[in-house]
Protein backbone atom coordinates (compact mmCIF):
# COMPACT_ATOMS: atom_id res chain seq x y z
CA UNK A 1 0.00 0.00 0.00
CA UNK A 2 1.00 3.51 -0.56
CA UNK A 3 2.05 5.44 1.62
CA UNK A 4 3.27 9.59 2.25
CA UNK A 5 5.62 10.52 4.68
CA UNK A 6 5.94 14.53 5.36
CA UNK A 7 7.94 14.26 8.41
CA UNK A 8 10.40 16.61 6.73
CA UNK A 9 8.15 19.36 6.33
CA UNK A 10 7.30 19.73 10.10
CA UNK A 11 9.91 22.47 10.21
CA UNK A 12 8.19 24.35 7.53
CA UNK A 13 4.42 23.45 8.00
CA UNK A 14 2.46 23.34 11.54
CA UNK A 15 0.10 21.52 12.60
CA UNK A 16 -2.70 24.44 13.28
CA UNK A 17 -1.86 25.54 9.43
CA UNK A 18 -2.52 22.05 7.82
CA UNK A 19 -6.03 22.55 10.31
CA UNK A 20 -6.84 25.71 9.07
CA UNK A 21 -6.51 24.75 5.33
CA UNK A 22 -8.53 21.47 5.80
CA UNK A 23 -11.69 23.35 4.89
CA UNK A 24 -10.79 23.99 1.30
CA UNK A 25 -9.25 20.58 1.27
CA UNK A 26 -13.11 18.46 2.13
CA UNK A 27 -14.38 21.03 -0.31
CA UNK A 28 -12.05 20.16 -3.23
CA UNK A 29 -12.65 16.62 -2.44
CA UNK A 30 -15.79 16.87 -2.18
CA UNK A 31 -16.56 18.81 -5.18
CA UNK A 32 -14.13 16.44 -7.30
CA UNK A 33 -16.02 13.28 -6.25
CA UNK A 34 -19.33 14.62 -6.91
CA UNK A 35 -17.99 15.81 -10.44
CA UNK A 36 -19.29 19.48 -9.75
CA UNK A 37 -15.70 21.07 -9.45
CA UNK A 38 -14.22 23.06 -11.76
CA UNK A 39 -13.84 21.33 -15.23
CA UNK A 40 -15.95 18.26 -14.15
CA UNK A 41 -16.54 17.32 -17.58
CA UNK A 42 -12.98 15.67 -17.47
CA UNK A 43 -13.19 13.91 -14.44
CA UNK A 44 -14.08 10.45 -15.84
CA UNK A 45 -10.75 9.13 -14.82
CA UNK A 46 -11.54 9.25 -11.29
CA UNK A 47 -13.19 6.13 -12.44
CA UNK A 48 -10.26 4.44 -14.60
CA UNK A 49 -9.47 1.74 -11.96
CA UNK A 50 -12.98 0.07 -11.71
CA UNK A 51 -12.33 -0.79 -15.16
CA UNK A 52 -15.71 -0.28 -15.88
CA UNK A 53 -15.46 -0.84 -19.68
CA UNK A 54 -14.11 -5.25 -19.53
CA UNK A 55 -14.99 -5.67 -22.77
CA UNK A 56 -12.21 -2.92 -23.94
CA UNK A 57 -10.13 -4.23 -21.75
CA UNK A 58 -10.05 -7.72 -23.34
CA UNK A 59 -9.89 -6.16 -26.43
CA UNK A 60 -7.14 -4.44 -25.30
CA UNK A 61 -5.33 -7.66 -24.31
CA UNK A 62 -5.97 -9.34 -27.19
CA UNK A 63 -4.55 -7.10 -29.15
CA UNK A 64 -1.47 -6.71 -27.59
CA UNK A 65 -1.10 -10.75 -27.68
CA UNK A 66 -1.22 -10.27 -31.25
CA UNK A 67 0.94 -7.78 -31.72
CA UNK A 68 3.73 -8.88 -29.20
CA UNK A 69 3.40 -12.43 -31.79
CA UNK A 70 3.55 -11.00 -35.18
CA UNK A 71 6.01 -7.69 -35.28
CA UNK A 72 9.36 -7.03 -33.98
CA UNK A 73 8.67 -3.08 -33.62
CA UNK A 74 5.92 -1.20 -31.94
CA UNK A 75 6.21 2.40 -33.35
CA UNK A 76 3.65 4.33 -30.18
CA UNK A 77 3.14 7.85 -31.75
CA UNK A 78 1.51 10.55 -29.70
CA UNK A 79 2.64 13.69 -27.86
CA UNK A 80 1.94 14.95 -24.63
CA UNK A 81 -0.71 13.15 -22.11
CA UNK A 82 -0.96 10.94 -25.40
CA UNK A 83 3.10 10.05 -25.00
CA UNK A 84 4.28 10.50 -21.83
CA UNK A 85 2.69 8.11 -19.21
CA UNK A 86 3.00 4.95 -21.66
CA UNK A 87 6.40 5.82 -21.44
CA UNK A 88 6.88 6.27 -17.87
CA UNK A 89 5.22 2.97 -16.82
CA UNK A 90 7.37 1.12 -19.57
CA UNK A 91 10.77 2.77 -18.84
CA UNK A 92 10.17 2.12 -15.27
CA UNK A 93 9.38 -1.34 -15.68
CA UNK A 94 11.62 -2.64 -18.38
CA UNK A 95 14.94 -4.02 -18.30
CA UNK A 96 17.61 -1.00 -18.54
CA UNK A 97 18.97 -1.84 -21.37
CA UNK A 98 16.27 -3.68 -23.51
CA UNK A 99 16.79 -1.91 -26.27
CA UNK A 100 20.21 -3.42 -25.99
CA UNK A 101 19.13 -6.72 -24.83
CA UNK A 102 19.69 -10.02 -27.98
CA UNK A 103 16.36 -10.84 -29.52
CA UNK A 104 16.84 -14.43 -27.42
CA UNK A 105 16.55 -12.49 -24.32
CA UNK A 106 13.34 -10.49 -25.18
CA UNK A 107 9.72 -11.87 -25.16
CA UNK A 108 8.36 -9.09 -27.26
CA UNK A 109 8.45 -6.25 -29.87
CA UNK A 110 10.82 -3.11 -28.63
CA UNK A 111 8.53 -0.28 -28.42
CA UNK A 112 9.80 3.14 -29.97
CA UNK A 113 8.12 6.29 -29.65
CA UNK A 114 7.28 9.25 -32.38
CA UNK A 115 5.28 11.98 -33.10
CA UNK A 116 6.39 13.70 -29.74
CA UNK A 117 8.66 16.35 -31.40
CA UNK A 118 9.34 17.31 -35.15
CA UNK A 119 13.07 16.72 -35.61
CA UNK A 120 13.43 15.73 -39.23
CA UNK A 121 16.74 13.91 -38.05
CA UNK A 122 14.93 11.63 -35.24
CA UNK A 123 12.65 10.13 -38.42
CA UNK A 124 15.44 9.83 -40.28
CA UNK A 125 17.36 8.01 -38.30
CA UNK A 126 13.73 5.79 -37.13
CA UNK A 127 13.21 4.88 -40.98
CA UNK A 128 16.23 3.90 -41.66
CA UNK A 129 16.22 1.44 -38.10
CA UNK A 130 12.72 0.10 -39.35
CA UNK A 131 13.36 -0.48 -43.02
CA UNK A 132 12.87 -4.24 -43.46
CA UNK A 133 11.94 -5.26 -40.22
CA UNK A 134 7.79 -6.30 -39.00
CA UNK A 135 6.63 -3.04 -37.66
CA UNK A 136 3.28 -2.05 -36.46
CA UNK A 137 2.19 1.43 -35.25
CA UNK A 138 -0.38 2.65 -32.67
CA UNK A 139 -1.78 6.21 -33.60
CA UNK A 140 -2.78 7.59 -30.34
CA UNK A 141 -4.42 11.00 -30.44
CA UNK A 142 -7.55 12.21 -28.65
CA UNK A 143 -8.36 15.10 -30.94
CA UNK A 144 -6.41 13.65 -34.46
CA UNK A 145 -5.23 16.65 -35.75
CA UNK A 146 -2.30 17.21 -33.64
CA UNK A 147 0.96 18.17 -36.15
CA UNK A 148 3.78 16.24 -34.26
CA UNK A 149 2.10 12.74 -34.45
CA UNK A 150 0.28 13.82 -37.78
CA UNK A 151 3.52 14.11 -39.70
CA UNK A 152 5.35 11.82 -38.36
CA UNK A 153 2.70 9.15 -39.27
CA UNK A 154 2.20 10.53 -42.51
CA UNK A 155 6.53 10.53 -42.76
CA UNK A 156 7.23 6.46 -41.68
CA UNK A 157 3.13 4.87 -43.33
CA UNK A 158 4.52 6.47 -46.92
CA UNK A 159 7.93 4.46 -45.77
CA UNK A 160 6.83 1.44 -44.56
CA UNK A 161 3.38 1.32 -46.19
CA UNK A 162 3.44 2.41 -49.38
CA UNK A 163 3.93 -1.07 -50.69
CA UNK A 164 2.13 -2.94 -48.41
CA UNK A 165 -1.33 -4.81 -49.01
CA UNK A 166 -4.77 -3.28 -47.70
CA UNK A 167 -4.72 -6.14 -45.00
CA UNK A 168 -1.00 -5.94 -43.93
CA UNK A 169 -1.90 -2.00 -43.31
CA UNK A 170 -4.93 -3.03 -41.42
CA UNK A 171 -3.33 -5.57 -39.07
CA UNK A 172 -0.25 -3.01 -38.78
CA UNK A 173 -1.92 0.02 -37.81
CA UNK A 174 -3.62 0.28 -34.46
CA UNK A 175 -5.69 3.79 -33.84
CA UNK A 176 -6.10 5.22 -30.31
CA UNK A 177 -8.22 8.39 -30.31
CA UNK A 178 -12.07 9.91 -29.82
CA UNK A 179 -14.87 7.79 -30.26
CA UNK A 180 -16.40 10.09 -33.19
CA UNK A 181 -14.50 12.97 -34.00
CA UNK A 182 -10.59 13.41 -35.78
CA UNK A 183 -8.88 12.93 -38.81
CA UNK A 184 -7.68 9.23 -37.50
CA UNK A 185 -11.50 8.70 -36.50
CA UNK A 186 -12.05 8.81 -40.10
CA UNK A 187 -8.79 7.26 -41.60
CA UNK A 188 -9.56 4.64 -38.91
CA UNK A 189 -13.41 4.09 -41.06
CA UNK A 190 -11.96 4.38 -44.17
CA UNK A 191 -9.18 2.13 -44.03
CA UNK A 192 -11.48 -0.25 -41.35
CA UNK A 193 -8.80 -0.01 -38.94
CA UNK A 194 -8.57 -1.33 -35.37
CA UNK A 195 -9.24 1.65 -32.79
CA UNK A 196 -9.72 1.78 -29.58
CA UNK A 197 -11.81 4.78 -27.91
CA UNK A 198 -10.02 7.75 -25.41
CA UNK A 199 -12.86 8.64 -23.33
CA UNK A 200 -15.01 11.68 -23.84
CA UNK A 201 -14.37 12.87 -20.11
CA UNK A 202 -11.07 12.23 -19.52
CA UNK A 203 -8.26 14.63 -20.64
CA UNK A 204 -4.49 13.69 -22.24
CA UNK A 205 -2.57 13.86 -19.31
CA UNK A 206 -4.67 12.13 -17.08
CA UNK A 207 -5.50 9.47 -19.39
CA UNK A 208 -3.06 6.53 -19.17
CA UNK A 209 -4.74 4.54 -17.66
CA UNK A 210 -7.04 4.51 -20.80
CA UNK A 211 -6.29 2.70 -23.97
CA UNK A 212 -3.48 5.34 -24.62
CA UNK A 213 -1.30 4.06 -22.04
CA UNK A 214 -2.75 0.49 -21.65
CA UNK A 215 -1.83 -1.04 -25.52
CA UNK A 216 1.38 -0.08 -25.55
CA UNK A 217 2.36 -1.27 -21.99
CA UNK A 218 0.48 -4.84 -22.25
CA UNK A 219 2.72 -5.14 -25.73
CA UNK A 220 5.59 -4.30 -23.69
CA UNK A 221 4.35 -7.08 -21.54
CA UNK A 222 3.62 -5.66 -18.41
CA UNK A 223 0.55 -6.81 -16.57
CA UNK A 224 -2.42 -4.27 -16.83
CA UNK A 225 -4.51 -5.68 -14.60
CA UNK A 226 -2.25 -5.36 -11.94
CA UNK A 227 -1.58 -1.74 -13.13
CA UNK A 228 -5.21 -0.97 -12.56
CA UNK A 229 -5.38 -2.70 -9.07
CA UNK A 230 -2.76 -0.38 -8.04
CA UNK A 231 -4.78 2.40 -9.03
CA UNK A 232 -8.05 0.86 -7.06
CA UNK A 233 -5.64 0.45 -4.04
CA UNK A 234 -4.50 4.21 -4.31
CA UNK A 235 -8.48 5.51 -5.11
CA UNK A 236 -9.45 2.97 -1.91
CA UNK A 237 -7.43 5.14 0.40
CA UNK A 238 -8.50 8.15 -0.77
CA UNK A 239 -12.52 7.42 -0.78
CA UNK A 240 -12.47 5.00 2.34
CA UNK A 241 -14.01 6.74 5.58
CA UNK A 242 -10.87 8.43 7.40
CA UNK A 243 -9.60 11.46 8.57
CA UNK A 244 -8.83 13.78 5.61
CA UNK A 245 -5.53 14.75 6.53
CA UNK A 246 -4.95 10.86 6.73
CA UNK A 247 -5.05 9.98 2.98
CA UNK A 248 -2.34 10.09 1.36
CA UNK A 249 -3.00 12.45 -1.88
CA UNK A 250 -5.11 14.55 0.07
CA UNK A 251 -2.12 15.50 2.80
CA UNK A 252 0.29 15.99 -0.24
CA UNK A 253 -2.56 18.49 -1.91
CA UNK A 254 -2.77 20.40 1.61
CA UNK A 255 1.04 20.30 2.35
CA UNK A 256 2.33 21.41 -1.38
CA UNK A 257 -0.43 23.93 -1.15
CA UNK A 258 0.49 25.63 1.90
CA UNK A 259 4.56 25.57 1.06
CA UNK A 260 3.57 27.12 -2.11
CA UNK A 261 1.70 29.99 -0.22
CA UNK A 262 4.68 30.45 1.45
CA UNK A 263 6.87 31.36 -1.34
CA UNK A 264 8.09 27.80 -2.06
CA UNK A 265 7.70 28.30 -5.75
CA UNK A 266 9.38 25.37 -7.00
CA UNK A 267 8.79 21.19 -6.88
CA UNK A 268 11.45 19.02 -7.38
CA UNK A 269 10.10 15.47 -7.86
CA UNK A 270 12.58 12.94 -7.97
CA UNK A 271 13.88 9.39 -7.11
CA UNK A 272 16.85 7.11 -6.67
CA UNK A 273 16.03 4.89 -9.86
CA UNK A 274 17.10 6.03 -13.14
CA UNK A 275 13.77 3.93 -14.73
CA UNK A 276 11.63 6.25 -12.88
CA UNK A 277 13.32 9.81 -15.04
CA UNK A 278 10.07 9.62 -17.70
CA UNK A 279 8.05 9.20 -14.63
CA UNK A 280 8.97 12.82 -13.89
CA UNK A 281 8.36 13.81 -17.07
CA UNK A 282 4.64 12.92 -16.81
CA UNK A 283 4.56 14.32 -13.46
CA UNK A 284 5.99 17.54 -15.04
CA UNK A 285 3.28 17.73 -17.45
CA UNK A 286 0.69 16.95 -15.31
CA UNK A 287 0.79 19.03 -12.81
CA UNK A 288 2.42 22.10 -15.05
CA UNK A 289 -0.37 21.72 -17.38
CA UNK A 290 -2.27 21.47 -15.38
CA UNK A 291 -1.84 24.15 -12.16
CA UNK A 292 0.29 26.92 -13.96
CA UNK A 293 -2.01 29.03 -15.37
CA UNK A 294 -2.85 33.35 -15.22
CA UNK A 295 0.86 33.73 -13.65
CA UNK A 296 0.11 31.30 -11.17
CA UNK A 297 1.00 28.11 -10.00
CA UNK A 298 4.26 25.95 -8.60
CA UNK A 299 6.97 25.21 -11.13
CA UNK A 300 7.47 21.51 -11.47
CA UNK A 301 10.83 20.44 -12.20
CA UNK A 302 11.77 16.95 -12.11
CA UNK A 303 15.31 14.87 -11.09
CA UNK A 304 17.26 12.22 -11.22
CA UNK A 305 19.14 11.49 -8.06
CA UNK A 306 21.98 10.79 -7.08
CA UNK A 307 23.29 11.27 -10.14
CA UNK A 308 21.86 15.46 -10.43
CA UNK A 309 23.28 15.42 -6.87
CA UNK A 310 26.45 15.79 -9.25
CA UNK A 311 24.92 18.55 -11.45
CA UNK A 312 21.92 20.54 -9.90
CA UNK A 313 22.74 19.63 -5.92
CA UNK A 314 24.56 22.83 -5.05
CA UNK A 315 21.41 24.66 -6.17
CA UNK A 316 19.29 22.40 -4.54
CA UNK A 317 21.33 22.97 -1.02
CA UNK A 318 22.17 26.65 -1.36
CA UNK A 319 20.37 28.30 -4.45
CA UNK A 320 17.40 30.91 -3.87
CA UNK A 321 15.38 29.29 -0.99
CA UNK A 322 12.29 28.45 -2.98
CA UNK A 323 12.60 24.45 -3.32
CA UNK A 324 10.52 22.30 -2.10
CA UNK A 325 11.16 18.23 -3.02
CA UNK A 326 8.77 15.01 -2.95
CA UNK A 327 11.16 12.01 -3.58
CA UNK A 328 9.07 8.58 -4.62
CA UNK A 329 10.70 5.69 -2.93
CA UNK A 330 10.28 1.78 -3.07
CA UNK A 331 11.16 -0.28 -0.21
CA UNK A 332 12.42 -2.95 -2.14
CA UNK A 333 14.43 -3.25 -4.90
CA UNK A 334 14.05 -5.72 -7.49
CA UNK A 335 17.71 -7.49 -7.55
CA UNK A 336 20.08 -6.78 -4.84
CA UNK A 337 23.39 -6.27 -5.80
CA UNK A 338 26.56 -7.20 -3.10
CA UNK A 339 29.43 -4.50 -2.53
CA UNK A 340 32.08 -7.33 -3.18
CA UNK A 341 35.04 -8.45 -0.22
CA UNK A 342 38.36 -6.48 -2.12
CA UNK A 343 40.73 -6.97 0.79
CA UNK A 344 43.67 -4.29 -1.13
CA UNK A 345 41.18 -1.73 -0.47
CA UNK A 346 42.36 0.75 -2.80
CA UNK A 347 39.42 1.95 -3.50
CA UNK A 348 38.94 2.72 0.47
CA UNK A 349 35.69 0.46 0.53
CA UNK A 350 35.99 -2.43 2.36
CA UNK A 351 34.11 -0.71 4.95
CA UNK A 352 30.72 -1.61 2.73
CA UNK A 353 32.49 -4.75 1.74
CA UNK A 354 29.22 -7.03 1.85
CA UNK A 355 26.55 -4.26 2.22
CA UNK A 356 23.44 -4.09 -0.21
CA UNK A 357 23.76 -1.89 -3.00
CA UNK A 358 20.02 -0.91 -1.57
CA UNK A 359 21.38 -0.07 1.44
CA UNK A 360 23.88 2.42 0.00
CA UNK A 361 21.28 4.31 -2.34
CA UNK A 362 19.01 4.24 1.06
CA UNK A 363 21.67 5.87 3.03
CA UNK A 364 22.63 8.37 0.19
CA UNK A 365 18.78 9.28 0.29
CA UNK A 366 18.51 9.82 3.73
CA UNK A 367 21.68 11.87 4.13
CA UNK A 368 20.34 13.95 1.13
CA UNK A 369 17.26 14.91 2.83
CA UNK A 370 18.26 15.63 6.00
CA UNK A 371 21.14 17.80 4.51
CA UNK A 372 18.37 19.63 1.84
CA UNK A 373 15.98 20.56 5.40
CA UNK A 374 18.45 21.77 7.02
CA UNK A 375 19.42 24.12 4.25
CA UNK A 376 15.98 25.08 3.94
CA UNK A 377 14.49 22.88 1.48
CA UNK A 378 11.09 21.04 2.88
CA UNK A 379 11.26 17.46 1.84
CA UNK A 380 8.32 14.76 1.58
CA UNK A 381 8.60 10.92 0.37
CA UNK A 382 5.81 9.18 -1.73
CA UNK A 383 6.53 5.52 -1.20
CA UNK A 384 5.82 1.89 -2.87
CA UNK A 385 6.51 -1.52 -1.85
CA UNK A 386 9.17 -2.53 -5.15
CA UNK A 387 8.86 -1.21 -8.77
CA UNK A 388 5.83 -3.06 -10.34
CA UNK A 389 3.10 -2.76 -12.19
CA UNK A 390 0.97 -2.63 -8.92
CA UNK A 391 3.31 0.46 -7.49
CA UNK A 392 3.32 2.23 -11.15
CA UNK A 393 -0.96 2.33 -10.92
CA UNK A 394 -0.99 3.52 -6.88
CA UNK A 395 1.51 6.36 -7.70
CA UNK A 396 -0.62 7.62 -10.95
CA UNK A 397 -3.53 7.84 -9.41
CA UNK A 398 -1.98 9.07 -6.36
CA UNK A 399 -0.09 12.09 -8.54
CA UNK A 400 -3.26 12.34 -10.52
CA UNK A 401 -5.82 13.26 -7.81
CA UNK A 402 -3.53 15.02 -5.67
CA UNK A 403 -2.73 17.82 -8.73
CA UNK A 404 -6.11 17.71 -9.34
CA UNK A 405 -7.06 18.57 -5.59
CA UNK A 406 -3.98 21.62 -4.92
CA UNK A 407 -5.48 23.09 -8.16
CA UNK A 408 -9.28 23.22 -7.25
CA UNK A 409 -7.86 24.30 -3.47
CA UNK A 410 -6.45 27.66 -5.18
CA UNK A 411 -9.73 27.79 -8.06
CA UNK A 412 -7.71 26.95 -11.04
CA UNK A 413 -9.84 24.48 -13.50
CA UNK A 414 -7.19 21.60 -13.83
CA UNK A 415 -8.17 19.69 -16.78
CA UNK A 416 -7.89 22.79 -19.85
CA UNK A 417 -4.52 23.77 -21.21
CA UNK A 418 -5.83 27.19 -23.02
CA UNK A 419 -1.90 28.64 -22.99
CA UNK A 420 -0.60 25.87 -24.85
CA UNK A 421 -2.73 27.10 -28.32
CA UNK A 422 0.07 29.86 -28.94
CA UNK A 423 2.69 28.35 -30.00
CA UNK A 424 0.52 26.43 -32.42
CA UNK A 425 -1.59 29.67 -33.76
CA UNK A 426 1.79 30.85 -34.64
CA UNK A 427 3.40 27.80 -35.90
CA UNK A 428 0.51 27.25 -38.51
CA UNK A 429 0.84 31.35 -39.27
CA UNK A 430 4.20 30.93 -40.01
CA UNK A 431 4.07 27.71 -42.02
CA UNK A 432 1.09 28.86 -43.99
CA UNK A 433 -1.90 26.76 -43.14
CA UNK A 434 -4.52 28.17 -44.49
CA UNK A 435 -6.82 29.60 -42.13
CA UNK A 436 -3.96 31.50 -40.54
CA UNK A 437 -3.33 34.55 -43.28
CA UNK A 438 -4.13 36.93 -40.42
CA UNK A 439 -1.60 35.92 -37.48
CA UNK A 440 1.05 35.24 -40.62
CA UNK A 441 1.09 39.02 -41.58
CA UNK A 442 1.24 40.15 -37.82
CA UNK A 443 4.07 37.80 -37.31
CA UNK A 444 5.88 38.88 -40.50
CA UNK A 445 5.60 42.71 -39.15
CA UNK A 446 6.69 41.90 -35.95
CA UNK A 447 9.60 39.68 -37.22
CA UNK A 448 10.45 43.02 -39.58
CA UNK A 449 10.25 45.47 -37.01
CA UNK A 450 12.80 43.32 -34.37
CA UNK A 451 14.74 43.19 -37.71
CA UNK A 452 15.14 46.99 -38.13
CA UNK A 453 15.57 47.76 -34.32
O1 LIG B 1 -2.87 16.82 -21.69
C1 LIG B 1 -3.23 17.17 -22.80
O2 LIG B 1 -4.41 17.36 -23.07
C2 LIG B 1 -2.23 17.36 -23.92
O3 LIG B 1 -0.94 17.12 -23.49
C3 LIG B 1 -2.53 16.42 -25.09
O4 LIG B 1 -2.50 15.10 -24.64
C4 LIG B 1 -1.52 16.60 -26.22
O5 LIG B 1 -1.53 17.93 -26.66
C5 LIG B 1 -1.84 15.69 -27.39
O6 LIG B 1 -3.14 15.90 -27.83
P1 LIG B 1 -3.87 14.86 -28.75
O7 LIG B 1 -4.04 13.59 -28.01
O8 LIG B 1 -5.17 15.48 -29.11
O9 LIG B 1 -2.99 14.65 -29.97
Amino acid sequence: MLHFDDQMTFDFVAPHELDAISGQLELACRNLDQRTCLGSEYTGWLYLPDRENKEELARVEKCAKRLREEVDYLVVIGIGGSYLGTRAVIEALSHHFDAQLPSDKRSGPKIIFAGHQLSSDYLYDLKELLHGQRVAFNVISKSGTTTEPAVAFRVLREVLFRDASEDTFRKRVIITTDRQRGALRRLAEERDLETFVIPDDVGGRFSVLTPVGLLPIAVAGIDIDELLDGAASSRDQEIQDAELLEKPAARYAAVRTLLARKGYTTEILGAYEPSMRMFTEWWKQLFGESACKDGRGVIPLGVDFTTDLHSLGQMIQEGPRTFFETIIRFSNVRHEVLIPDDGTNLDQLQYLAGTPMSEVNDKAMLGTALAHVAGGVPNMSVICEKRSAFAMGELIYFFERACALSCLMDAVNPFNQPGVEAYKSNMFALLGKPGHEKRRAELENLLEERHRR
